[in-house]
């Protein structure tokens, strides 16, 4: 026993440094989360989503609206993912106790014995939909109206730009992908495709909530975008990142935009919504720009070919760090870039902030100290 506690990575409370804190901290329940495309549940279909080791089962009733429970039937504890929409309505697939979409137990018919003794409805999660993403809740709902998703206005209103949406589920920590999209030292994982190459860090500024920096760096050097990207109208130079908690965004001269939206399943495996969206590209050996519909075809032609595997690569490299971190954790941290520790004390503050609100920070805390 003694030996395991030695080679697990240490928690949050025990962590030693902001690394560590980091590498074992959740993100804020508190807070709107992508967590599936909304496409991706048709009416009379539920799925599952799992918040931080939270099983949450999602579904769209016949009348087309989303719906989040509490993934466990209060009978005998399996998940409702199990079982099937009938209407508005969720049944558990064993004894079909059925469940409406504020969890009231509202049909136990198929069970023989008679009325089952609940009180208490199942959990229940707010739920949007925006850019195509469905948006969960998974803190206290309570506080879900003041909690914003980010505006992207460039993808609001009647003429939104082109783009498209890519996503990754990675065995790897939530903030070692932030450190990995923020980070512009690797260049040299992604020589092939080059989507940076020379980036110099020149401006960083952190305060309560974000960490905001830019880069000078040539941007989108591979040898397909070169032929797309106009570098005559857009700044290709240089560009700005945010972490702006708990999601990432960057900016490359206002025509180049991506917001990265993370999903923590748990303390390894993450799964990251990728936003990209373009003003114009140019038509090759012209001038031109591209009309929205051609720049959308070009997009969908660079997904695949482009931009899946230069984010593949990324998850190579994050989950090789996490099977790096289990063994090493205890390392000293050797970090030249300056913004990575940064964005390590951000996501630890933001997580001990929600453990002091919740009072689960001093839980911990007497427990050790009676222990
Ligand atoms: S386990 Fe769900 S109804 Fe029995
Ligand atoms: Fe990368």
């Amino acid at each position: 026993m003694r030996n395991a506690q030695m080679i697990a990575p240490p928690s949050f409370g025990d962590a030693r440094n902001s690394r560590q804190k980091a590498r074992a901290a959740g993100l804020d329940p508190d807070r709107w989360y992508a967590v599936e495309y909304d496409r991706a549940i048709k009416k009379g279909q539920v799925k599952e989503v799992v918040f931080w080791n939270v099983s949450i089962a999602l579904y769209r009733g016949e009348d087309g609206r989303l719906a989040a429970v509490q993934n466990r039937c209060p009978h005998r504890q399996l998940k409702l993912t199990q079982g099937v929409v009938e209407n508005c309505r969720l049944r558990c697939g064993y004894h079909g106790w059925t469940f409406d979409r504020d969890g009231w137990l509202v049909d136990y018919s198929h069970d023989s014995f008679g009325k089952p003794l609940i009180k208490n409805r199942l959990r229940t999660y707010p739920v949007q939909v925006r850019y195509g993403l469905i948006w969960l809740f998974p803190g206290d709902p309570a506080r879900a109206e003041e909690r914003r998703i980010p505006e992207i206005q460039e993808l609001a209103g009647d003429d939104p730009w082109a783009g498209f949406t890519i996503d990754f589920t990675w065995r790897s920590h939530h903030s070692m992908v932030i450190d990995n999209i923020c980070d512009f030292a690797h260049a040299f994982l992604h020589r092939k495709y080059r989507p940076f190459t020379d980036a110099k860090l020149t401006h960083h500024e952190a305060d309560e909530d974000r960490v905001y920096l830019t880069y000078d760096a040539y941007m989108a050097a591979g040898r397909i975008s070169g032929i797309f990207v106009d570098r005559q109208r857009v700044n290709t130079r240089s560009i700005e990142l945010c972490y702006e908690y708990p999601y990432q965004w960057t900016n490359t001269g206002d025509s180049i935009k991506n917001w990265s939206f993370l999903l923590p399943i748990d303390e390894r495996t993450t799964r990251v919504f990728f936003v990209f969206y373009f003003d114009a590209l140019k038509i090759p050996l012209t001038s031109l720009k591209t009309p929205k519909w051609l720049t959308q075809a070009v997009l969908n032609i660079a997904k695949p070919l482009v931009f899946k595997p230069i984010l593949e690569e990324d998850g190579i490299a994050l989950e090789a760090e996490q099977l790096g971190y289990d063994s090493h954790f205890d390392a000293p941290p050797v970090e030249l870039n300056p913004v990575v520790p940064l964005f390590q004390k951000l996501t630890a503050r933001k997580w001990e902030d929600y453990l002091v609100r919740t009072g689960a920070l001093g839980e911990t805390e007497s427990k050790q100290a009676a222990g």
